[in-house]
Formats: structure tokens, sequence, C-alpha cells
């Protein structure tokens, strides 16, 4: 075998991906199954951000933009970071990316040195560790409480002379939860007292039904130690666009900017100039989905719940987490085998023992998957 990257040889692939790969060969095989393992909102991207996207390709936006993104979608991501997350910022604080994946990436490779340790809160998004592992990094995975999942005092047991990151997500992928203001308020008091980065993943901040979003970067003291991280893929159905950014303090985007001018170089031109309409626009359509996506998570978490499957409480995202009190592999083949109904295990997650089911999937599907699952358990 001839020696390839043991970086990269040691990284799984993405659990998420090849699960709903699985269901595409049985689905291409004529075999009727319901998929519901990818994070992907089931909605097009609305017309009025496509149309300023094929208006920009038809008027030359074809060449390359500045690095960090195009002056109008620096300004709109500026002023919507101010107004709506409690942050004040400028565009020079903005770096446009592709797809919020690669500010994440990006985040790594921006701050942590071979052997620093970043800490993962879990149940955890398939590509944090893996990013912090091709940045060198070390991840160190603390449990949220698996009760009401927030951070307990296992979090700061868990910081050493090495900690040098946290990764915050809320809402969460995959458990749907939100995290509290004093959960945020206890990590924020961890980083100013660790003297610690934080980047703090909000995509999924406009999917949120029952609770309020509060951005890490507003508390005291935090702008000049945390990334955050948003983007259009979730919140306006352009998970294809490859359309994400952080906002970070200077000397981080410094770095950030070097390493995508000699990575990706920018995001797509023409992608940034629908992505401006998409900040600057009409926000009924974001409303308009969030709300079919509550009225579909209603309708899920009852027929989890006639079944007798405890779920962790919904309140944002598009995810259930489903408490499978067994071997969630085998739950999740057993749930595919027979049922013919794809969801994602909780290992993929770092949380054995529950599985997650998207409902970004037509209420018509969702509805069969519940009958097919129902079925399994009488
Ligand atoms: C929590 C979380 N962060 C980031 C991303 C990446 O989003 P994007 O499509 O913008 O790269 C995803 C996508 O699934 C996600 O679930």
């Amino acid at each position: 075998m001839r020696p390839l990257s043991g970086k990269i040889a040691n990284i799984a692939p993405s659990a998420t991906m090849s699960i709903a790969a699985q269901a595409k060969a049985l689905q291409a095989k004529g075999i009727d199954v319901i998929s519901l393992s990818l994070g992907e909102p089931d909605f097009d991207t609305p017309a009025h951000i496509t149309e300023a996207a094929i208006a920009a390709l038809r008027s030359g936006k074809t060449h390359y933009a500045p690095g960090r993104g195009i002056p109008e979608l620096l300004s709109a991501i500026a002023e919507k970071t101010t107004r709506e997350n409690n942050s004040p910022c400028t565009s020079d604080q903005v770096i446009v990316t592709c797809g919020a994946k690669s500010a994440i990436h990006q985040s790594c490779e921006a701050v942590l040195n071979a052997g620093d340790e970043a800490i993962i809160l879990d149940p955890s998004w398939v590509s944090y560790e893996p990013c912090v592992q091709i940045a060198g990094g070390k991840p160190v995975h603390v449990p949220l409480s698996d009760k009401n999942f927030q951070p307990d005092e296992r979090l700061a047991e868990a910081i050493t002379a090495k900690t040098r990151m946290i990764i915050v997500n809320s809402p969460s992928n995959p458990s749907g939860s939100v995290l509290e203001r004093d959960s945020l308020k206890m990590i924020a008091d961890l980083c100013i007292d660790h003297d610690l980065i934080a980047v703090s993943d909000e995509i999924y901040e406009k999917l949120i039904y029952s609770k309020v979003h509060h951005s890490l970067g507003a508390f005291a003291d935090m702008s000049e130690r945390t990334i955050t991280v948003n983007g259009f893929s979730k919140a306006y159905a352009m998970t294809g666009w490859r359309l994400g950014y952080a906002v970070a303090p200077a000397d981080i985007l410094k770095q950030m900017d070097t390493f995508q001018q000699h990575t990706t170089s920018q995001a797509t031109t023409f992608a940034m100039y629908g992505a401006v309409a998409a900040l600057t626009g009409s926000q009924d359509c974001v409303h308009e989905m969030r709300d079919e996506f509550r009225r579909r998570r209603d309708n899920v978490l009852l027929g989890l719940s006639d079944i007798g499957l405890e779920t962790c409480p919904a309140d944002g995202a598009f995810y259930t987490f489903i408490n499978v009190q067994g071997d969630d592999m085998l739950v999740t083949s057993e749930w595919l085998e027979k049922g013919r109904v794809a969801v994602t295990p909780g290992f993929a997650f770092n949380a054995p023992g529950w599985v997650r089911m998207s409902y970004a999937a037509s209420q018509e599907q969702l509805d069969t998957a519940i009958e097919r699952i129902s079925a399994l358990y009488t």
C-alpha cells in the first residue's frame, strides 16, 4: 500500500452522508425507503434569492471577487449581526466562506496549534471533531446533561492548561435542543477565566420554536474571544450554494483570511449576490419555512410519543433526537431494513443509545415513516 496522509486516513467518513447513501442505494433498487437522515431543508431556495443570483450571472459577475466577500454582502452581514444578535459589528469583522463548514474549519486552522485541546459538547455535529483534527488540534468530548442537554460541572472539569477552544452549537444538530441563557453565561465565564476562544455555531438560529436564541458573542467581554459562525444553508434553503460566514476578532479574522486566500480563494461570486438578497429582502420566506417545520415537528413528536419513544426537547433546528434505550446501530439498521426508514445512529454524534430523525421531509413522508416505525413496535 502506498503511504498516504495518516491525518485523513484516521478520520471516519461522515456517518450522515453514508446512511443517506445506503438509503439512496436501496431506493435505486426500487425499494421505497423514506430518508430522514440528512440535514437539508426540502424547500426550494426562495425565488427572489435565485433571481438575484441569476441577474448577477447575466450581468457578468463571474470573476474573482475580494477574498473576504463582496462589500455589499459583508455590510449586509454586519448590519444583520448588529441588529439581530445584539453584537455591534462592522464589515471588516466578517469573512464569507464556502459554507459554514468551511468557517468552522478555518476557525480551527486559525486558532489551534498542534496538540491544543478543543472542547466539543456532546451530542455534537459530525464535522467538529474532524475539523479540529485536520487543524492538528486534539478534540476533547464533554457530554451535555442528558436530562436537559445543557452543560454541567463536567465542562469546567475538562479544561486543562492545553485547552484553547470551546465549540458551541445552539440550536443543536443533532439534538434540536437550545442552550439556555444561563448555560451560555457559564460558557462565557469559563472562556474569560481560562482565556479560551469560543466558536459559536449559530446556523440554526432562525429555526427556533419555543425558546429564545442568545448569541455567545453578545455576552460581556466575549466579542474579543468569539468566532460566530452562521450561513445561508438552513434558514434560506441554500445548502447547495455553499455560502457561510464568520464574524471574528481582528487577529483571528486575519488568519482565516490568509487561510482562505490560499485554499478556496473566496466564496462563489454570483452566489454572494443571492445571499445579499436573502439578508436584505423580506424575511417572510424564513418565517413560512420555520412555521412549516414547527407543524411537522409537533406531528412527529406526537407520533413518536404514541409509539412510546422518548425524545429530547426539540426546540430548534429540524431534528428530533430519540432515546432508543439500546444499541442505536442495531435500531437504525432494523428501521432501515424492516421499516424502510433511514435515520442516523447516535454514535455518529457521540451519543450512543439515541437516533436522530430529521423532519425536513414532507408531512406525508413523515406520517408514513411514523406508521412504519409504529408497526415495528406493535
Ligand atoms: C450544526 C451545523 N453547523 C454547520 C453546518 C454546515 O453548514 P453549511 O451547509 O453552511 O456548510 C451544518 C450542516 O449540516 C450543521 O448542521
